[in-house]
């Protein structure tokens, strides 16, 4: 399963548009819909406008009607073991639990499983809001 995962994210980050930083990545989720959505980082000439592969995937997941992450493989083409940035943590954590799995990759295939609580403890969590 996580390997398969893993495959999904290396086809993703294909289509990753960095031609400024020059550092592709790609995203691969499973969804509780049983469906795996895919990112890639898409970056602008206006720096700041760029986004990255999570947020891509995030959308794309929710645009076809999932609603929780079930599991996540994420791989940047220079960098093994590439870890959600810290923005990107907290938008995966709006849709993940704490045991959700969270694969780094390099090209070879998952390298490193973490959690969701690993990746991000003490997480910003509240219900007073709203
Ligand atoms: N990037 C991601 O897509 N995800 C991350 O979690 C780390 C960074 C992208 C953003 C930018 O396009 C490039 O990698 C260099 O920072």
């Amino acid at each position: 399963m996580s390997h398969e995962l893993f495959e999904a994210a290396r086809e993703a980050m294909k289509k990753s548009y960095a031609p400024y930083s020059k550092f592709p990545v790609g995203v691969a989720i499973r969804a509780d819909d049983g469906n795996v959505y895919l990112g890639a980082n898409i970056e602008n000439l206006s720096f700041p406008q760029g986004w990255c592969a999570e947020p891509t995937a995030i959308g794309a997941m929710i645009m076809g009607g999932a609603s929780k992450i079930v599991e996540l493989a994420v791989i940047a083409e220079k960098l093994p073991l590439c870890t959600p940035c810290g923005g990107c943590r907290q938008k995966i954590s709006e849709f993940a639990s704490a045991d959700t799995r969270i694969y780094l990759c390099d090209d070879a295939g998952v390298q490193k499983t973490v959690t969701m609580a690993e990746l991000l403890p003490y997480a910003f969590e509240t219900d007073v809001i709203g």
